[in-house]
């Protein structure tokens, strides 16, 4: 995420700190130990996991490219990356599918039937086999200094269409044709969900007198989805997308009351469009943010089914949602939300997984799966232990007294909860990756500059590094199975470059340094893929060159570059074909961000993809192969 919502991100300045002592024995213990006795000891407790399957699985067995700084992308010998969906490509709806104009020049009826802007999350979903399938993409935000021809010193109401159409989930169809990946047009299923579509509420905050608006005066249905940062894909078939920055979309804040404050609701929207609609100016429609916020469920194989914004599963700013499955087939949704000293939670449902049949897919079967159940936050302490404290309106703090009158109080204010119960304070959390083969559970924290400096929370265990300008990868495992109360917990690495001279900024990490880790899922080979969004303008990272995406075999430690992205781009989302043979990734906004110079245009920084004089840097998915067309990574 380039786009600066740092100021969103401080909201939590009362904070939790106190109970997690600075002299935590573990905490001593991580800061004690280098980063090759830290490894070490990890191999060990890897080594411990009696669940752990066939080793040979995970090896790692491509080549590393080197660091990069290159308008490109970089991948090992023997392999292909081909741009296959760009921003403003027409997505394949019959009958109308405007070209991109490389000047920007689309309107907003023609960028709500076109790619949106700065993909992020995104899943495969196979039809006949897997060589033919959809892609489910999140759409996370949008350059208007990129998206207009005149940019964004002038505004209007058109400008805030095209840009809220740029927004949200796209949903397309994908088929494999010697040995190339290209977009089926026109298709079926090629969808555009905007921040305009309307989407259902469901779970305990349906109806909730503080969903409520002039607008929907029931509080069911919201118009659109924004922020829509990493995803997962559930058992079911359905996909699930994070609203992570959508505080930033708004205006008019009262940041005198405690909820919005609590929110980083602002008087100043970082977009323009309460200027031209006024749903996004929370002092005429103050309870508007809280429709915002949720985890949105998509069936992508049913173009004509209704979003739905799940709120049993709290509100945050949530970067995505991920689904295990408990023993007896409850599904369990972790998720954390990508902000400074804010938290983890997990969802567990109180129904199990219902398999298709009647006539149903599984995805309708299973429409109602996460409306019921239990949200948990987890509390780390430490001594290497943890609890997942439950949101559950009535039980210890969560009283009426306090301003939980009912379970819709509990996930609207999931963030005021979570503080009243004690829950730990982390370092951003960005996505998380479930792997089942041992049951640990990885969760990226990305960095927290903030971290022990004055007036903010202090280190401890699980966040220990005072300005964490690299990042940690954290994980835990429940007693029990997924839906246990409590779990053990460690760290994978903490990134960074083990021989930085500057102490808080060394890492653990052994084989090819990186950090900022952001984005991270399992392969079907039980490897880890880390992507990264290192700030890259910082001296701590200069020498990790552009952003990449690396592979991290979790049994020996061993971390190798994969690829490297365009200038000043993200690595967001990654998913792969069930025969593990294609990679799709997200390059995200390359040329964005100040650079050293002060400078902010893109355009002087990539040209990425396209490289031609009269365009623009687009985000895009990427398909890897290899050209011997054996299995990604192996
Ligand atoms: Fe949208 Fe937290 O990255
Ligand atoms: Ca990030
Ligand atoms: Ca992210």
């Amino acid at each position: 995420m380039a786009k600066d919502f740092s100021t969103l991100e401080d909201s939590n300045r009362s904070g939790n700190p106190s109970i997690h002592s600075v002299s935590d024995p573990a905490r001593r213990v991580v800061l004690r130990l280098g980063a090759a006795a830290a490894a070490a000891g990890w191999v060990g407790q890897m080594a411990g996991c009696a669940s752990v399957g066939p080793i040979q699985r995970r090896k790692i067995g491509f080549k590393a490219v080197a660091v990069s700084t290159a308008d490109a992308i970089t991948v090992p010998e023997g392999y292909t990356a081909q741009v296959l969906a760009p921003w403003g490509e027409p997505i394949g709806i019959t009958g109308n599918m405007p070209a991109f104009r490389f000047d920007a020049g689309n309107s907003a009826a023609e960028q709500a039937v076109q790619m949106g802007m700065h993909h992020d999350g995104i899943h495969f979903y196979a039809l006949d086999g897997g060589q033919r399938g959809l892609l489910a993409l999140n759409q996370e935000y949008t350059d208007e200094g990129l998206l207009h021809t005149d940019g964004q010193a002038t505004w209007t109401a058109e400008k805030v269409k095209k840009s809220q159409a740029a927004h949200g989930i796209t949903v397309i169809e994908v088929e494999l044709q010697a040995d190339k990946w290209q977009m089926v047009r026109p298709s079926r299923y090629a969808r555009r969900i905007t921040a305009n579509t309307p989407c259902a509420v469901s779970g305990p905050a349906a109806g909730h007198p503080m969903m409520r608006t002039r607008a929907d005066p029931a509080g069911r249905t919201v118009l659109g989805t924004v922020a829509n940062c990493a995803s997962g894909k559930t058992p079911w078939g359905t996909y699930l997308s994070g609203e992570e920055n959508w505080a930033g979309y708004f205006s008019g804040a009262d940041t005198q009351t405690a909820h919005q404050a609590r929110w980083g609701l602002r008087k100043t929207s970082s977009y323009r469009w309460p200027e031209h609609d006024e749903r996004f100016d929370a002092a005429r429609n103050p309870n508007e943010p809280n429709r915002f916020g949720w985890i949105v469920e998509v069936d992508p194989m049913d173009p004509n089914s209704v979003p739905v914004k799940r709120t049993a599963i709290g509100r945050a700013a949530h970067e995505g949602a991920w689904v295990a499955v408990t023993r007896d087939q409850r599904a369990v949704v972790y998720s954390g939300e990508d902000a400074r000293f804010e938290y983890i939670y997990k969802f567990v449902s109180r129904d199990a997984i219902r398999p298709a049949g009647n006539g149903l897919t599984a995805a309708q079967a299973n429409a109602t799966l996460l409306d019921q159940g239990t949200l948990y936050v987890a509390r780390f302490d430490g001594d290497g232990r943890g609890r997942w404290l439950p949101l559950v309106q009535g039980q210890g703090p969560l009283t009426a007294a306090n301003g939980f009158a009912d379970q819709g109080d509990v996930v609207i204010k999931a963030r005021q909860a979570s503080d009243a119960l004690g829950a730990t304070p982390m370092d951003r959390p960005e996505w998380l990756a479930i792997d089942q083969a041992t049951r640990w559970v990885y969760c990226t924290l990305t960095n927290n500059s903030n971290r022990g400096a004055a007036g903010f929370t202090a280190v401890d265990a699980a966040n220990p590094r005072a300005n964490n300008t690299m990042g940690n990868i954290i994980r835990w495992r429940e007693d029990g199975d997924y839906s246990g109360q409590s779990f053990e917990w460690n760290h994978l690495v903490l990134a960074g470059d083990p021989a930085n001279e500057r102490t808080e900024a060394q890492g653990t990490v052994r084989g090819d340094i990186f950090a900022g880790p952001d984005t991270i899922a399992f392969d079907g080979r039980g490897l880890l893929w880390i992507g990264t969004d290192m700030d890259v303008g910082k001296p701590e990272t200069a020498r990790m060159g552009n952003n990449q995406l690396l592979a991290c075999d979790p049994l020996s430690g061993e971390v190798r570059r994969f690829l490297t992205g365009p200038v000043a781009s993200e690595l967001t989302g990654a998913t792969w074909t069930p025969d593990g043979r294609t990679l799709f990734v997200n390059i995200q906004h390359p040329g964005s961000g100040v650079r050293r110079d002060g400078s902010s245009n893109p355009r002087q920084f990539s040209n990425w993809p396209d490289f031609r004089a009269d365009g623009r840097p687009r985000s895009a998915t990427v398909a890897i192969r290899r050209t011997d067309g054996g299995v990604i990574g192996a």
